[in-house]
């Protein structure tokens, strides 16, 4: 969980021990598509930090909105004081998403703790819900963030086990099947969290029509369509969002990550006034959500995404990764699924776990990580180019081919 370095002071830095974590070897600046450590080895980032890094890292655009901001001195202003920067992310944000309220946090955690509350509040003033009756559907495998209320309806033991007593008022249903949804729903239901693609448990893509069927449920019952777009937006599946592959429109919508450019933590939770116009002043709040700094950012996040410049190069490369990927089924993969620049992969027990896997690509020279034992997944910056996702590809091949002649 934590590395040691000098001094006997301890940070708490990784949830694993990396092979890299040694003096000289740690990483100390990037660009585009790859990250390079203190002796100026390079490594190719097939993560973007989950999704955060989707522009590149050191995106010019993004570089200089940070840069100009700063040098107005105004990087925090409290809430109650109105800032441009605040003002135009809201207007822009508005305008890209078609919604037309919007409440900027900063972490994703945060934003999903916001979503809930705001649902919870909804659906006792709107939907007339008794006191602290309603209950709120999640999916199974979900992954929405690391604090004690999300953790509460988690089924990853490890992000639980230590940390109850748990906060109720959760309930689970199988993602991608709306029937089974529809049977746990009852008269006290708020809303369904839920994310359209389910990347930490491994890029799991639910049937087609699934997210249609939602909206349909979910407006015929009156609850909430939550959707945590946290990974799966900002262009990662080749469209702006995940859910405007079917058209959905949720009633809330929560981003993060790559609002933020990979500069700046920023999320924002969005909706229509009916919903998110039920949190009053000082029902909900936080520091630093919507500082001007971040908004500067968010703002270039958005130009970027609504310029077009990264989409052809997600959907090619993104069908690229596929085609390689597709070619180790049966040579020590079982599955590969994914949408956009966006792929999990199931390694045939077999060959290799995926925890060895990460740590023979990073051997390589390619930055990834395990979803699961037998799990990997790619989600690299859109500035990646042909060759580079070849040379992620060959690795992958090559660690399954070295795993196949040990087994
Ligand atoms: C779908 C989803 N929701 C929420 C989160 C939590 O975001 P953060 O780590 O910024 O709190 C993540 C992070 O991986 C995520 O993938």
């Amino acid at each position: 969980m934590s590395e040691v370095t000098e001094n006997g002071i301890t940070v708490v830095a990784n949830n694993y021990w990396t092979p890299n974590d040694r003096d000289g070897e740690r990483f100390e600046c990037a660009e585009g598509a790859w990250m390079y450590t203190e002796d100026g080895e390079a490594y190719l980032d097939m993560l973007a930090g989950y999704s955060a890094n989707n522009f590149g890292h050191g995106n010019p655009i993004i570089r200089e909105a940070l840069i100009d901001q700063e040098m107005t001195g105004l990087t925090l202003a409290p809430r109650a004081f109105a800032t441009k920067q605040l003002y135009r992310f809201g207007v822009e944000i508005g305008e890209l998403t078609g919604y037309e309220m919007v409440l900027p946090m900063n972490g994703g955690a945060e934003a999903v703790e916001t979503a809930i509350k705001t649902s919870r509040k909804w659906g006792q003033e709107v939907k007339g819900v008794p006191v602290n009756q309603g209950n709120i559907i999640v999916m199974n495998e979900n992954f929405h963030g690391r604090t004690t209320t999300i953790v509460s309806f988690s089924d990853d033991e490890q992000a639980r086990n230590g940390f109850g007593p748990f906060t109720p008022g959760f309930r689970k249903a199988e993602f991608g099947n709306v029937d089974d949804i529809e049977d746990v729903m009852d008269e006290n239901t708020v809303a369904v969290l839920f994310e359209p693609i389910q990347g930490e448990a491994g890029v799991r893509v639910p049937p087609p029509g699934f997210l249609r069927q939602l909206r349909e449920l979910c407006t015929r019952e009156k609850v909430l369509m939550v959707a945590d777009e946290i990974q799966s937006g900002f262009g990662r599946t080749g469209k702006n969002f995940a859910c405007d592959h079917e058209d959905v429109k949720p009633d809330m919508m929560i981003v993060a990550k790559a609002l933020g450019g990979g500069r700046m933590p920023t999320s924002a939770v969005l909706s229509s006034k009916d919903i998110l116009g039920v949190l009053e002043p000082g029902d909900h709040g936080s520091t630093y959500g919507g500082n001007p700094l971040a908004c500067a950012v968010a703002r270039a996040a958005i130009s970027i995404l609504k310029s077009g410049q990264f989409q052809p190069n997600v959907t090619e490369r993104g069908e690229q990764l596929r085609e390689r990927l597709d070619e180790l089924v049966g040579n020590g993969l079982t599955e590969v699924r994914g949408k956009g620049l966006w792929y999990g992969f199931d390694i045939d027990p077999r060959y290799i776990t995926g925890k060895k896997m990460t740590a023979q690509l990073w051997g390589r020279h390619v930055l990834s990580k395990e979803a699961d034992l037998y799990t990997m997944r790619f989600s690299p910056t859109f500035a990646i180019n042909e060759e580079e996702i070849d040379y992620a590809a060959n690795q992958v091949r090559d660690v399954l081919y070295v795993a196949g002649k040990r087994r």
